[in-house]
């Protein structure tokens, strides 16, 4: 099968060729169809994850993937071959990965892709659906908060905006002046707060009593608590801590995407029942997805997706 894979330490990502494993007991073939790329795709990529993390070169990128289940090991009691599953990569130690025509992952780790959703939405709602509903869950967003989300128009960020405000929450999303404003508020925000500008004064101008609530996966988290009312909260998606901020009065907390295929179920259901919006602002095949980590790494509205083959 091909993959995109890195081969040893300081290598750039390639396309290469390689063995195509038989499922385990307990496991399934995925003869992929799409994965998309995430921040971590490019943290691998750049090699900075080498010593932190148990690893088996070829590493192969990607941790989340849609497609077909092609072969099943012992042990399996769904899904069946030919069903159209997704899911999240979680395994610590990198090497199998879903930039690739397969990919073998437990049974019980995947989850169906309803009628009406392409393996390009699901791929794409995958971990950045994930820890946008994580964050919103940590947050406890309700009616009555005000909630800013900073980074609206990435992958977690779009997902988190149209999460927060079916909750019945305000909410005022980061995004720069023309399509990504327009795409922000469609997804549901109240307001697009210009990141590039005055933010804080774009923010004060729809809330001047400041936010409630704030969803942090980018910007800088000082300027976001600022903005805080006492007794707010910041739930951080890229490790910001209290200390990075001068506020006592407000909770800093960081989360961490759990995945289930359970949690991934329920979002590809709410894609099914056109309640979810999956951004996708470029694909790319197999074949070129060097383009793809390109693609991710500049501005962007919500996914850009690897398609297989
Ligand atoms: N904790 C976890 O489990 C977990 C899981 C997944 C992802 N993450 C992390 O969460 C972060 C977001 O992931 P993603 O996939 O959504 O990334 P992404 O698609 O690259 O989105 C990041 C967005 O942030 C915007 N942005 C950049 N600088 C900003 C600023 N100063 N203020 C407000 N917005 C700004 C960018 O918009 P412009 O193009 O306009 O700059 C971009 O659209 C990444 O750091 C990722 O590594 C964490």
């Amino acid at each position: 099968m091909r993959a995109l894979a890195i081969e040893q330490r300081g290598a750039a990502p390639a396309v290469i060729e390689m063995k195509v494993p038989g499922p385990g007991p307990g496991e399934v073939r995925i003869a992929v169809e799409a994965a998309s790329v995430n921040g971590f795709d490019l943290a691998v990529a750049g090699g900075y994850v080498w010593d932190a993390m148990p690893h088996t070169f070829p590493v192969i990128l990607g941790r989340d993937f849609a497609g077909t289940v092609e072969d099943i090991g012992p042990d399996v009691t769904g899904p069946r071959v030919g069903d159209p599953v997704a899911g999240v990569i979680t395994a610590l130690e990198l090497g199998a990965g879903p930039i690739a025509e397969g990919l073998i992952v437990p049974a019980a780790a995947v989850a169906p892709v309803p009628a009406g959703v392409s393996t390009v939405q699901a791929a794409a709602v995958g971990l950045a659906g994930i820890t946008a509903l994580d964050a919103v869950d940590a947050l406890d967003v309700g009616t009555g908060d005000v909630v800013l989300i900073s980074g609206a128009t990435g992958g977690v960020g779009a997902f988190a905006v149209q999460l927060a405000a079916r909750r019945g929450a305000r909410v005022l999303a980061t995004a720069r002046a023309g399509a990504a404003a327009d795409l922000v508020r469609r997804l549901g925000a109240t307001a697009a707060v210009d990141h590039t500008a005055d933010l804080a004064g774009a923010v004060r101008a729809v809330a001047p009593e400041g936010v409630t609530k704030v969803l942090h996966a980018a910007g800088d988290p000082g300027v976001l608590a600022a903005l805080l009312r006492a007794g707010g909260q910041l739930v951080s998606v890229v490790g910001a801590t209290a200390d990075q901020t001068d506020r006592d009065d407000v909770t800093i907390t960081g989360v961490m995407a759990t995945y289930t295929p359970e949690k991934l179920r329920g979002l590809l259901e709410q894609v099914a029942a056109g309640a979810l919006t999956v951004p996708v602002a470029a694909t790319h095949s197999l074949a070129d997805a060097a383009a793809a980590l390109a693609d991710f790494g500049g501005h962007k509205l919500g996914k850009i997706v690897v398609t297989v083959p």
